[in-house]
């Protein structure tokens, strides 16, 4: 697809995500903050379920020298990553619950991986698969961060109330300022024919993918532990909403 429409839909789509998530920018600066300081500024990142290429425009942008490899499973998320992004990018189309997509990724240095509000569709044994294959990618040193709503469970209520609260302010707030909803944002990227085209393919794709039991930040922590990361911890919380950590 044409450049224009795709950063278009990029621009649209980064600011119907902050309806959703509060400080999204934020959460990416600590993201780029540690990839500088720890990897340095020519990184080679991988943005696993990167949608239409949020975290991977960002390095590109801050990055000069960045290359990164894109990964996702939606083909109108796919077409608008591909339509945006520069040629430092490699855009793949793969689904991170079946085993070994990792292989398919080709040869090349990835020196982090990065992700965004994507891998709680992972059921927890999935996010463990994801987690061992993302430390095979890396090199000693190698750094994974993952942002994303990691929720409160029973044993936090008033955490729990606190921060469903806040999101539904934030959402409010969102929708006033002219972000579309999640749908609504479907519905204009649907308007580009060859993005029309892809849409049943997108819906059999994603036919049958329930929502996931919420995985809380122990869970995360203790699965990249298990996967073998020698570092993990967190770099950025607002309310339920973190930027996990893990160095291999
Ligand atoms: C809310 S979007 C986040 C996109 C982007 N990282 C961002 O922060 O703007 C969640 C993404 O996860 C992707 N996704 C969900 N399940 C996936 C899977 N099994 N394999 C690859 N991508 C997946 C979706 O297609 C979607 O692009």
């Amino acid at each position: 697809m044409n450049a224009d429409d795709a950063r278009r839909l990029l621009r649209l789509w980064d600011q119907q995500q902050s309806a959703y998530v509060a400080h999204r920018d934020s959460r990416f600066e600590a993201m780029l903050s540690v990839l500088e300081l720890h990897v340095g500024d020519a990184p080679t990142v991988l943005d696993l379920a990167c949608g239409p290429g949020a975290i991977s425009d960002r390095v590109l942008a801050a990055f000069p020298k960045a290359t990164a490899i894109a990964v996702d499973y939606d083909p109108i998320l796919l077409a608008i990553a591909r339509g945006a992004l520069d040629d430092r990018a490699e855009v793949h189309d793969l689904d991170l619950v079946a085993a070994g997509w990792e292989h398919r990724l080709g040869t090349g240095r990835v020196d982090a991986v990065l992700s965004s509000t994507a891998l709680h569709w992972l059921s927890p044994a999935h996010l463990l698969d994801v987690y061992t294959a993302a430390i095979r990618l890396l090199p000693p040193g190698g750094i994974l961060l993952n942002a994303d709503h990691l929720r409160f469970d029973d044993r936090s209520p008033t955490l729990r109330e606190v921060s469903e609260r806040h999101d539904a302010r934030t959402q409010q707030a969102g929708l006033a300022a002219g972000a579309l909803r999640y749908d609504a944002w479907y519905d204009e990227a649907l308007l580009v024919p060859e993005l029309a085209a892809l849409a049943p393919e997108r819906e059999r794709r994603f036919a049958d993918r329930p929502p996931q039991p919420p995985a809380p930040l122990e869970f995360h922590l203790a699965a990249l532990r298990a996967a073998g990361f020698a570092e993990v911890g967190t770099v950025w919380q607002y309310l339920d909403d973190y930027v996990v950590f893990a160095r291999r």
